[in-house]
């Protein structure tokens, strides 16, 4: 008796999972295949290969080139099959390719978006084919969650406050003024945002420290050289001293130290630079006593992203927010650090 009313359950229980199946998922999972990977569906079958559309911002930095090479070694080395696509730090090309996507019914998807807004609509598009959303190294600024199934990356907005910490440390006996130049990251962007919240958080309760100039250098070299130039004209004409540089990345470090060096100043010298991401070329610079600080943000992604898209497809359970490890790196430690460096 026990035994049939067991067996009457099992199959009540059974007929209410499939019609969850075809009914497209719940609000969370947002749709069958996203009910598969949740494990409420068949699984992908084991000899197939797990087809992964990965949206990159671009080749604009050291940085860059670093996670590209990690998310494409990553995915050969776990047998994922990669479709790349580099949006040229443009988001209509980065939403472009994430259609394309769509439009080939991958079965995951994970992009690192260039700008933090205007997501919505091509997130819910992916919703709405049932195909999962993993953000990698940035966020976006949608309101909707479940447009997305995990974000893996730094907290930027640590990393300002971590920049800001060491700089108040370090100027902590200097009475007179400390007069800051700020190379931003790309406009809009969640580092560009979060790096300038987090230091100015830490700083403002200084009255003698103060950002008198801060433009975007787009993260690449050239442009932090550029911009770094028109600071140093604009500070002779307006005869004021720059006393720290803090730059969003190495790239527009390094451009600003080529800058100052052919500005006749020493950079690490004349003017503190703060830098962030802890690429090699910094840390060569830092060593030659060029960069004063650096704070690290990890772009060696890969293996994490690829477990996380196997995760998801296995059905399992993914943390809505992963972060990565990193540390902060003064000059002192660059040439012990060198060495080490991966990127
Ligand atoms: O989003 C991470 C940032 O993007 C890195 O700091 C920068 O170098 C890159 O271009």
């Amino acid at each position: 008796m026990k035994m049939k009313w067991k067996s009457g359950a099992a199959v009540l229980m059974m007929a209410s999972m499939l019609l969850t199946a075809a009914c497209g998922g719940n609000a969370t999972t947002g749709g069958a295949k996203d009910t598969a990977a949740k494990g409420g569906d068949t699984p992908k079958p084991a000899d197939k290969k797990i087809v992964l559309g990965f949206a990159q911002v671009g080749a604009e930095s050291g940085w860059r080139t670093a996670n590209t090479k990690s998310i494409q070694d990553s995915a050969k080395e776990a047998g994922i099959e990669l479709k790349f696509s580099d949006a040229q730090q443009k988001q209509e090309n980065q939403i472009k390719a994430i259609r394309s996507y769509i439009a080939q019914k991958v079965d995951v998807i994970a992009f690192s978006p260039v700008v933090e807004s205007g997501w919505d609509t091509v997130l819910k598009e992916a919703k709405d084919a049932n195909i999962p959303v993993v953000l990698t190294d940035r966020a976006v600024d949608s309101k909707d969650t479940s447009l997305y199934r995990t974000f893996l990356g730094s907290d930027f907005v640590e990393e300002g406050r971590n920049a800001g910490k060491w700089l108040l440390e370090k100027v902590k006996d200097q009475k007179g003024p400390v007069n800051i130049v700020e190379l931003q990251g790309t406009t809009g962007s969640a580092p560009a945002i979060d790096r300038k919240k987090g230091f100015e958080e830490v700083i403002k309760d200084n009255a003698n420290l103060k950002i008198v100039k801060s433009q975007t250098g787009d993260f690449t070299r050239a442009k932090g050289k550029e911009v770094m130039e028109a600071f140093i004209k604009s500070a002779k004409a307006e005869n004021t001293k720059m006393d720290v540089l803090y730059a969003h990345n190495d790239d527009m470090a390094l451009g600003a130290i080529q800058a100052l060096e052919e500005a006749g100043m020493k950079p690490g010298k004349d003017i503190l630079i703060i830098s962030m991401d802890g690429t090699k070329d910094a840390f060569q610079a830092m060593k030659d006593g060029k960069i004063n600080v650096i704070i690290e943000c990890n772009p060696l992604m890969g293996p994490q992203v690829m477990q996380i898209v196997k995760d998801i497809v296995a059905g399992k359970e993914v943390p809505k927010r992963i972060l990565t490890k990193e540390g902060v790196f003064p000059q002192e430690t660059a040439a012990k650090e060198l060495p080490n460096r991966q990127y």
